[in-house]
C-alpha cells in the first residue's frame, strides 16, 4: 500500500496519530478538536509549562509532550508555532523554522505536514520545503506537505468546525490528504490550487482588516474636525445592503495578526520590487493610533491643570493619575499580547503620568494589579480611558465618577454629557 493509501486508510478509520506542534492558543485549539474527532493526538511545545497544563487537562486522546522523537510516530503533523516580527517589523521566522527543523530531523515515509503558521507566500514552498528535503525523503512521493491558514477569531464563540478551512497541497496528492483530514472534521473545506493562494488568503484576510480599520482611525481626524459623529456616519452607511462593511475607530490594532502580518506582505513585496503604499500607510497610520490617543489624554490633562514631570511647564508637584481600563487587545477575552493598551501606558508614563488598569481578564501584568473599581479608587484619578470594551466592565461607576473620559470604543454612546471624550 503507498504512502498515501495508508494515509488516507488512518484518517477514515479515526486511527490517524496526530502531532501539534506548539501547544499555543492555535494549536491547543487544533489539538482539542482532534482528539475530540477520535484521533490520538499529541501537542508538542518547548514551553514545559503548556506542556503541563495541557496534560492536567487529561482530554481524552489527547497527550502534550516537549519530547520531539515522538514525531515519529505522528502520521499528520500541523505546525502551529509563533511568526512574530522583530522590532525593525521585519519577519521573525526563527521559530517556524526551528520547528521545521526538530521535524525534518524526525520526519519519514508516510506523514502528511501541514503548515498552519501564518506567512508571507511563498514561504512554505521556498523556506521550509528546502528544510524538509535534507532529510532525503522526497515531498510528493514519501511524504506530503500542505498549508492550511488559521482563522480562529479569539473571543468569537463560532465552533472551530463551523470555520471554512481553506487548503492547498504541494501536489495533488497532499491537497487530497489535508482535504480529507480537515474535512473530516471541519463542516467546510475550500481547496485552493497553489501553497502561495492559501498563504496569500490568511495575508489578505488580515491586510484587509487593517487597511479598513485604519482608514476609519485616519477619517476620525476629519470628521473630528468638522463635528461630524463617525459613529453615526458609520452605523449610517451601514444601512447600505450592499458594497460596505462597517469597521468602527479604536485606539489601535492589537494582537498577533492583523498589526503584524501585514509586514510579512510588506517584506515580500520589497523582496519582488512591489510598492504597496497604502498598506505601508495603513501600517504607519496604526503604528500612530496610540499616540492619537495619549496626545488626546495630554491635551485633556493639560487643561484640567494636572500636573506632569515632563518638563514641559505644566508640572505643579502632582502626577496626573490615569486608569485605563482593558489591557486586552480586543473585548471579553484574556489575551493581552501586542495590545495597544501598552503603548499608551509607556508613552503617557513617559510624559510623567501615573498609570494604573482595570481589566476583568487580567489580574496582574507588568508587575501591576488590576486596579477594582472602587468609588475612592476612581475619585483619586485624573483621567479614565477605556482602551478595551470589555461587555463585564460597570461602565456606569466610571461615568458616575465625574472624571474626565476618554471613551476610545464608543462603549459610552447611550451618554450624553461633557465628561466623556470620545476619539
Ligand atoms: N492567536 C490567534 O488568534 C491566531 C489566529 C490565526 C492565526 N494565528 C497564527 O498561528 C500561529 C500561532 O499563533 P498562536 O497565537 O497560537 O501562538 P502562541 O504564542 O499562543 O503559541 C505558540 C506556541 O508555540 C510554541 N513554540 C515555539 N517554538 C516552538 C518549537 N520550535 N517547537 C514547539 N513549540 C514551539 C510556543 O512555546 C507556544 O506555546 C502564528 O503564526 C499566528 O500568526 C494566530
Amino acid at each position: 500500500m503507498s504512502g498515501k493509501d495508508t494515509l488516507v486508510k488512518r484518517i477514515t478509520s479515526n486511527s490517524a496519530r496526530v502531532g501539534v506542534v506548539g501547544a499555543g492558543y492555535v494549536g491547543s485549539t487544533i489539538a482539542h478538536a482532534t482528539a475530540k474527532r477520535g484521533f490520538p493526538t499529541i501537542a508538542f511545545d518547548i514551553d514545559f509549562s503548556r506542556v503541563d497544563a495541557t496534560n492536567q487537562e487529561k482530554e481524552k486522546n489527547l497527550t502534550a509532550t516537549s519530547s520531539f522523537k515522538r514525531l515519529k510516530s505522528c502520521d499528520v503533523i500541523c505546525i502551529c508555532v509563533p511568526t512574530p516580527i522583530h522590532a525593525d517589523h521585519s519577519p521573525n521566522l526563527d521559530f517556524l523554522k526551528e520547528a521545521a527543523r526538530t521535524i525534518a530531523s524526525n520526519l519519514h515515509a508516510g506523514q502528511l505536514v501541514i503548515v498552519e503558521s501564518s506567512v508571507a507566500p511563498g514561504t512554505t514552498r521556498q523556506i521550509l520545503l528546502p528544510l524538509f528535503v535534507r532529510s532525503g525523503l522526497k515531498v510528493g512521493k514519501d511524504f506530503f506537505l500542505a498549508y492550511s491558514p488559521e482563522r480562529i477569531d479569539p473571543g468569537n464563540n463560532m465552533p472551530f468546525g463551523q470555520i471554512p478551512k481553506v487548503v492547498a497541497g504541494y501536489d495533488e496528492a497532499s491537497k487530497e490528504l489535508v482535504s480529507l483530514f480537515y474535512g473530516s472534521f471541519i463542516h467546510r473545506i475550500v481547496p485552493v490550487s497553489t501553497l502561495e493562494v492559501a498563504e496569500m488568503t490568511k495575508v489578505l484576510e488580515n491586510v484587509f482588516r487593517l487597511v479598513n480599520i485604519s482608514f476609519i482611525n485616519e477619517l476620525t481626524a476629519y470628521t473630528n474636525r468638522l463635528g461630524i459623529d463617525i459613529w453615526e456616519t458609520i452605523n449610517a452607511a451601514a444601512t447600505k445592503p450592499f458594497g460596505f462593511l462597517a469597521h468602527y475607530p479604536g485606539p489601535g490594532i492589537g494582537g498577533y495578526c492583523i498589526p503584524v502580518l501585514p509586514y510579512y506582505l510588506l517584506d515580500s513585496a520589497k523582496q519582488h520590487n512591489v510598492s504597496l503604499s497604502i498598506v505601508a500607510n495603513a501600517a504607519k497610520v496604526n503604528e500612530k493610533r496610540s499616540d492619537i490617543v495619549v496626545k488626546k489624554a495630554l491635551d485633556v490633562l493639560h487643561k484640567n491643570g494636572n500636573g506632569h514631570t515632563n518638563g514641559n511647564g505644566h508640572t505643579n508637584g502632582k502626577r496626573a493619575q490615569v486608569l485605563l481600563v482593558g489591557v486586552t487587545y480586543k473585548r471579553d477575552i484574556a489575551d493581552s499580547r501586542g495590545a495597544v493598551t501598552f503603548k499608551i501606558w509607556e508613552k503617557l508614563e513617559e510624559n510623567g503620568a501615573h498609570v494604573s488598569y482595570h481589566d476583568p481578564y487580567i489580574a496582574k501584568v507588568n508587575g501591576h494589579k488590576s486596579q477594582n473599581l472602587t468609588t475612592e479608587i476612581l475619585a483619586q484619578q485624573d483621567l479614565i480611558i477605556i482602551t478595551t470594551d470589555h461587555c463585564n466592565v460597570p461602565y456606569t461607576l466610571l461615568v458616575d465618577a465625574k472624571k474626565p473620559l476618554i471613551d476610545t470604543r464608543n462603549v459610552l454612546s447611550a451618554y450624553d454629557v461633557p465628561h466623556i471624550i470620545r476619539m
